[in-house]
C-alpha cells in the first residue's frame, strides 16, 4: 500500500496495474483494475517496487486459475476429511455456546436459532458442522471441489441433517441460489480465488439487509515465511503429486532453526500434516492481505467491518502494548489506524477473522458502545475458550482471566477481589446492571471503574454481549 492506506499504482508501458499483494520478499502481485480487465491477471515476480525491477512475468486468465484451484482441491480437499462428529456436536450442545456465538455477530438482536446460513467454499466439514450444531437453521454449502461435496454429502448421510443442502457452485454465482441468507460463512476462501472482489461482492449481494459474514482471509506479513516457500517452490517447478509433497517435507527438515517460517513448521498443527503443507506450500492461488487492504477490499465490495472474531490481538488498549510509552499516541489514532498499527507491532498474524456486514444496512456493528448510557443494559454472555486461573497470580491479583484461542501470551487479564466477583457472577442472562446490583461490596460512585472494566472484559475477548432486546430470547 501507498502513502496514507492508498494502493499503489504501476504504469507497465501504457496499461495501469495496482498491486493486490507481496507474495514475498522478492515477489508481488499485480491487477489490472477491474474495470479495465475482468478476466486476466499478470503475475509478475521479481524484485519489489523500489528496485524498479520486474524479473519474469505471466498472464494468467481467471478462468484457468479457477480451474486450477479446483483441480487442486478435488486432490486436495482440506481440511482434512472427518468421519466423526460426535465431539464436535457434543460441545455444541452448550446453550451458553451457542447464545455467546450469535451475539458475536448480532448484539443487538434477541437469539434466533431458525437462521437461513450459507458456508461458501465449505470444503469437507464446515457446512455439515454449521447444520449439525443448529437443528432449526436452513443450512447451504458450496463448493467447486467435488470431493469436498462429496465428503460433506456422507457426514450429512451419518448424521442425518436434513437442513443441509449441498450445491457444486462457485461462489461467485451465489446469486443462482436464488434467496438470501441471515448470515454467511466464507473462512480461507476469498484469498484463493483469482478475483476476490468479484466473488466478495456475489456474496454481499446474498446476504439479507440486517444479516452478517464472517470472513477469514490470509494476513501478510505473519505469513512472509510462507510466501518466500511457495516461491522457493515456484522456482524449482515443483508440483503437487504426492511424491513432491513428500519430497517437499523432507527438505523442509533442513530448514534453518531461524527461517521465518521455522516457528510456524514447529508450532502449528496446520503444518503438521502432509495435505495441509500442501495447501499452505502448494496452492496454485493464494494471496494476503493487511488490515488497510482488508478494509479498502470490504468497503469496495458494499461491506463494513464489524468486529475481528477475536479482537484483543488487534487492540492496543489490550496486552504489552499498553504497557509501552506509545500507549497514548496509539489510543488517539481512528479505529482502523490502530488496528493497522498493532498488526505491524505484532508481526506474526497469520490470517484475519472478522465480522462484516452491509455497508447500507442496518449495521450491528455500532451496538457495543460505552460512551452513552446504555451499557447497564448489556448482558455479558462468557465466550466458552476463557478461563479464569487462581493460581500464581501477579501481586495484586485476584485470579487471572485468559481466553485459550488467544495466541499471544501477553493477552491475559489480572483481575482484582471485587471484579473477580463480578466476573463470577456472570450467568449469560443478567445485565451488567443487575450484576452490579446484587453485589453489596460495589460501592457509590464507581461507575466509571464499573464501566471500564466491562469495556476491558469485552476487549479481551472475555464476553460479547447482548444488547437491546436480548431479554426476550428464546433459547431451545
Ligand atoms: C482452505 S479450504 C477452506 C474450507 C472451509 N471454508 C473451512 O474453513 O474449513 C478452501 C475451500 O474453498 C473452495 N473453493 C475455492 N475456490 C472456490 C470458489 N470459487 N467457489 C467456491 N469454493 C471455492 C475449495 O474447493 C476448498 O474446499
Amino acid at each position: 500500500m501507498g502513502e496514507a492506506g492508498k494502493p499503489l499504482r504501476f504504469n507497465k508501458g501504457r496499461e495501469a496495474f495496482r498491486l493486490l499483494s507481496i507474495k514475498a520478499s522478492t515477489g508481488f502481485f499485480l491487477e489490472k483494475p477491474r474495470s479495465e480487465c475482468r478476466e486476466t491477471s499478470e503475475i509478475y515476480t521479481g524484485f519489489l517496487p523500489a528496485t524498479g525491477l520486474v524479473m519474469k512475468s505471466q498472464t494468467v486468465t481467471h478462468s484457468k486459475m479457477a480451474d486450477q484451484v479446483r483441480a487442486f482441491y478435488d486432490k486436495h480437499p482440506y481440511p482434512p476429511p472427518v468421519n466423526s462428529l460426535g465431539d464436535y456436536r457434543r460441545r455444541w450442545e452448550n446453550e451458553g455456546r451457542r447464545r455467546a456465538d450469535f451475539h458475536l455477530f448480532f448484539p443487538d438482536r434477541a437469539y434466533q436459532a431458525d437462521q437461513a446460513i450459507l458456508v461458501a467454499g465449505c470444503g469437507t466439514s464446515q457446512a455439515a458442522k454449521y447444520a449439525l450444531r443448529q437443528p432449526e437453521a436452513q443450512v447451504v454449502g458450496i463448493d467447486v471441489s467435488q470431493t469436498s461435496i462429496q465428503q460433506t454429502a456422507a457426514l450429512r448421510r451419518k448424521y442425518k441433517l436434513d437442513n443441509l443442502e449441498l450445491r457444486q457452485l462457485p461462489l461467485e454465482r451465489a446469486t443462482e441460489l436464488e434467496r438470501s441468507f441471515d448470515k454467511i460463512i466464507c473462512t480461507g476462501v476469498l484469498h484463493h480465488l483469482p478475483n476476490p472482489d468479484a466473488g466478495l461482492s456475489a456474496l454481499h449481494q446474498v446476504l439479507k439487509p440486517d444479516g452478517a459474514m464472517h470472513l477469514m482471509v490470509y494476513a501478510t506479513y505473519g505469513r512472509s515465511g510462507i510466501y518466500m516457500l511457495q516461491e522457493y517452490a515456484r522456482r524449482l517447478e515443483l508440483g503437487h503429486t504426492d511424491q513432491d509433497i513428500n519430497n517437499f517435507a523432507a527438505a523442509l527438515m533442513a530448514l534453518p532453526l531461524d527461517h521465518p517460517l521455522a516457528r510456524l513448521l514447529g508450532e502449528s498443527p496446520d503444518f503438521q500434516r502432509k495435505d495441509a503443507l500442501a495447501d499452505a506450500l502448494l496452492n496454485p492461488m493464494d494471496r494476503a492481505y493487511t488490515v488497510p487492504q482488508l478494509l479498502d477490499f470490504l468497503e469496495r465490495c458494499g461491506l463494513t467491518f464489524g468486529r475481528w472474531v477475536r479482537q484483543a490481538p488487534y487492540l492496543p488498549q489490550c496486552g504489552a502494548l499498553a504497557t509501552t510509552p506509545h500507549s497514548a499516541r496509539l489510543n488517539q489514532l481512528p479505529r482502523r489506524e490502530q488496528y493497522a498499527a498493532v498488526e505491524l507491532f505484532r508481526g506474526t498474524m497469520l490470517r484475519h477473522s472478522l465480522v462484516a456486514y452491509h455497508a447500507d444496512g442496518s449495521a450491528h456493528s455500532e451496538s457495543i458502545q460505552f460512551d452513552d448510557d446504555d451499557w447497564p443494559n448489556y448482558k455479558p454472555i462468557r465466550l466458552p475458550e476463557t478461563i479464569r486461573v487462581t493460581q500464581k497470580l501477579p501481586p495484586g491479583a485476584a485470579a487471572v482471566l485468559i481466553n485459550r484461542s488467544h495466541t499471544y501470551p501477553d493477552l491475559y487479564l489480572p483481575v482484582d477481589a471485587l471484579q473477580k466477583k463480578l466476573y463470577d457472577a456472570i450467568d449469560g442472562h443478567r445485565t451488567v446492571g443487575e450484576i452490579i446490583g446484587g453485589l453489596a461490596e460495589v460501592e457509590r460512585g464507581q461507575q466509571t471503574d464499573l464501566r471500564r472494566f466491562f469495556q476491558t472484559l469485552w476487549q479481551y475477548d472475555q464476553v460479547v454481549f447482548g444488547s437491546g432486546r436480548v431479554g426476550e430470547a428464546s433459547v431451545k
